[in-house]
């Protein structure tokens, strides 16, 4: 639709920042065995992880997550920065990606690379994700809320299904080596989740380090954070003047956006989309 996207094994992406040859050399990366992978359907807590995992892997020393922005922190696998930016990085190397399981670099699999998986409740997904398409210039217009809604649940939408990415990670096999955490987990006590990171990444960190830590990460901090809340991207792209990157920072926002009737729509088709799978959620969250 109208040139913003390139579409890719049928996932629909942004061609602001992706290339078939970005694609391509995340297909092919050679994947080192203590790459560490953040992944999330868009709009689950991506950027959040960005400043958490610099912050966990270097003992909570705030110097990276102050001077450097965050797509050149822990960049995207997939993107078109990606090969200028893993060419500077020191392991264990930190990245992020959208990607469904099956479309990870071929290495990846018979590597020892651990994964972080983040999902958020759809609904929540859903909102922030309109909000976005309304200040990303490099996006279509969402249209209205309810218009928006029928895309996102027919999989009209970058990186395609919410139930296909949660499914096809869910089913990744992947042992001790993924951890599945959420996103409102994350808001209810990030400390506590910070120690799951820590002890799953094998970081050992102090009380004090873990406090700094989950204080720096706090909505409130990052949304003043030049370096993580993408206020250096210009206005053009990213439109700061319809909605924020960090917008709002809560779970359970769908409760002030869906109708009863949208409510009862998107609950019933996720549970049809998700059959015979058990996609664990409290979907009234
Ligand atoms: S993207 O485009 O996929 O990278 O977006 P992503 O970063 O995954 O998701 C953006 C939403 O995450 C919220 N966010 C946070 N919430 C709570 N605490 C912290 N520290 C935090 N950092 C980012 C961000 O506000 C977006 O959600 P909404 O609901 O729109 O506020």
């Amino acid at each position: 639709s109208n040139g913003k996207y390139i579409v890719y094994h049928g996932l629909l992406c942004p061609n602001k920042c992706h290339s078939y040859e970005s694609l391509k050399y995340a297909e092919e990366l050679k994947v080192n065995d203590d790459d560490i992978f953040v992944v999330t359907y868009p709009k689950s807590g991506t950027t959040w992880m960005q400043e958490i995992l610099p912050l966990i892997l270097n003992g909570g020393d705030l110097t990276p997550v102050k001077t450097i922005p965050n797509w050149d922190r822990v960049p995207w696998l997939e993107e078109t920065r990606t090969a200028l930016v893993l060419d500077h990085q020191t392991s264990p190397r930190a990245m992020v990606t959208h990607l469904p399981y099956h479309l990870m670099p071929h290495s990846f699999f018979s590597s020892k690379a651990k994964v972080i998986y983040v999902t958020r409740n759809p609904k929540d997904v859903l909102v922030s994700s309109f909000y976005f398409h309304k200040m990303a210039n490099f996006l279509d217009d969402p249209g209205t809320f309810d218009e928006f809604l029928d895309k996102f649940l027919s999989g009209q939408v970058i990186f395609g299904k919410w139930t296909d990415h949660v499914k096809s990670w869910q089913n990744s096999d992947l042992g001790d080596r993924i951890l599945y955490v959420s996103y409102e987990e994350m808001v209810k006590d990030l400390r506590g989740v910070l120690e799951h990171f820590s002890c799953f990444l094998g970081r050992e960190l102090s009380q004090e380090a873990l406090d700094r830590i989950a204080k720096h990460c706090c909505f409130s901090n990052m949304k003043t954070n030049v370096m993580s809340n993408y206020s250096l991207v210009p206005q053009e792209i990213l439109d700061n003047s319809k909605s924020s990157f960090l917008r709002k920072g809560i779970a359970g926002d769908w409760k002030n956006h869906f109708s009863p009737e949208q409510n009862a729509k998107f609950t019933a088709v996720l549970k049809e989309q998700s059959k015979g799978e058990d996609i664990k959620y409290n979907w009234d969250e």
